[in-house]
């Protein structure tokens, strides 16, 4: 016992030192040589599932549904008062690390700016513009956020920042909700980017997916926008700070588009960004003629079933399996990872077709039934885990 604890101590101390003389996590892959950690919460949402396999007698999906507990996928961190969640994954984290000697990629979204969910409404947040909602979101939100992750520099994170949000800029501007959100929008993140100027933290800003900012005519608009929010991060930097860098974007998230399409579905049919990595081929050399860097994260976590949509605008709890695990190996330059970043289970809003009979519930809110159909049609399959 008081050896394993000396190795273990020996251990940590020599991963602190190697952290310091590692280049930041803007310039590598930092999911590179790092094992995606598993949350404790989500897992524990599982065991419903598990029980209600068992219940019909399927023990094979109920061994599959105990493989989901381990595999990697982000916490959401929506609101001030679930910061407090930072710490307790951060403790939990570092508490693997410790034990198994791998070092951890901690997956966070953060997702609360003000006007949040402009054209949706769904999942619409706590801040509003006409409230003070853009200094609330700095100073109740982003600065806390930050301050957690500077408490940790044991640990190597992956942020996604805001998804949706400029999508909304880029292509709902007619809705007045989204107008006005705008100016709050390109603050809030520029000021979040610049926040989370750490050297063990990667950021990754929101792309949408192929079927919204992917089309031609979206492209350089959408890389114009992104450009000017990480320019204007350098306003919320001291004078002689280095000019703050993103690691690159986040895709797909939340929604149901394959990495890979086979077969390509009709409703893509004039879209060159038909999947995510073709949309992220397409958008790649205008990020670059930004001077942006051109990393991708895509989320596969409910793409493993596909067409089942009759419209690429369906978003909405939206029959799935489980799609591709989180994985560096993504045979593309481009991709960072496979990630899974919406959590399998949650409901998208009281919205979209039934699962199994039964209705979706609000944003947020456990789907049973859903996430039962998630198992057993995950692509590819999902290994069994037998006690
Ligand atoms: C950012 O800084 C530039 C240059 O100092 C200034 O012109 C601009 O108004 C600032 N923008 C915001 C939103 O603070
Ligand atoms: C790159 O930028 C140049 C100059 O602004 C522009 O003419 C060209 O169309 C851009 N190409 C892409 C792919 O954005
Ligand atoms: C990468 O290519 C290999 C070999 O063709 C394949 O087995 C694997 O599934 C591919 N990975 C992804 C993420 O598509």
């Amino acid at each position: 016992m008081h050896l394993l604890l000396t190795i273990a101590a020996i251990y940590t101390a020599s991963l602190a030192a190697t952290l310091q003389s590692y280049p930041s996590a803007t310039d590598v892959n930092p999911f590179l040589g790092k094992e995606y950690y598993a949350n404790s919460e989500y897992a524990a949402k599982l065991d419903q599932t598990i029980a209600a396999f068992n219940a019909k007698n399927d023990g094979l999906n109920a061994a599959r549904a105990r493989s989901v507990k381990n595999i990697g996928t982000f916490v959401w961190i929506t609101s001030v008062s679930s910061i407090s969640v930072i710490t307790s994954t951060v403790e939990e984290a570092r508490a693997i690390q410790e034990k198994t000697g791998k070092p951890q990629i901690v997956e966070l979204v953060l997702y609360d700016l003000p006007n949040r969910d402009c054209s949706g409404g769904h999942s619409g947040g706590e801040f509003d513009l006409t409230n003070n909602g853009l200094a609330l979101y700095k100073s109740e939100f982003i600065d806390p956020y930050a301050k957690a992750l500077e408490a940790a520099p044991d640990l190597t994170f992956a942020v996604i920042l805001e998804p949706d949000s400029l999508g909304n800029l880029i292509t709902n501007q007619e809705i007045p909700y989204c107008q006005a959100a705008s100016p709050g929008y390109e603050e809030g993140l520029a000021y979040a980017i610049a926040k989370l100027q750490l050297p063990n933290v990667a950021l990754y800003l929101d792309a949408a997916h192929g079927g919204w900012l992917g089309w031609d005519d979206n492209l350089g608009p959408a890389a114009a926008q992104f450009a000017k929010v990480v320019a204007l991060a350098k306003n919320f930097t001291s004078k002689d700070a280095p000019v703050p860098k993103i690691r690159g974007f986040s895709t797909d998230v939340s929604n149901f588009n394959p990495y890979i399409a086979n077969p390509r579905a009709t409703y893509t049919e004039y879209s060159n960004s038909y999947d995510e990595l073709h949309y992220a081929e397409s958008l790649a050399p205008y990020l670059t003629n930004k001077s942006l860097p051109a990393h991708f994260i895509i989320d596969q976590g409910r793409s493993g079933l596909q067409n089942t949509r009759t419209d690429w605008g369906e978003w909405c709890n939206v029959a799935a399996g489980f799609g591709i695990r989180p994985i560096t190996q993504t045979n593309s330059s481009l991709v960072d990872s496979i990630v899974w970043a919406k959590p399998g289970g949650e409901s998208d809003g009281a919205c979209g077709p039934m699962a199994q009979g039964k209705a979706a519930p609000s944003a947020g809110a456990w789907f049973e039934e859903y996430v039962e159909n998630l198992v057993i049609y995950a692509d590819p399959p999902l290994e069994p885990t037998y006690l």
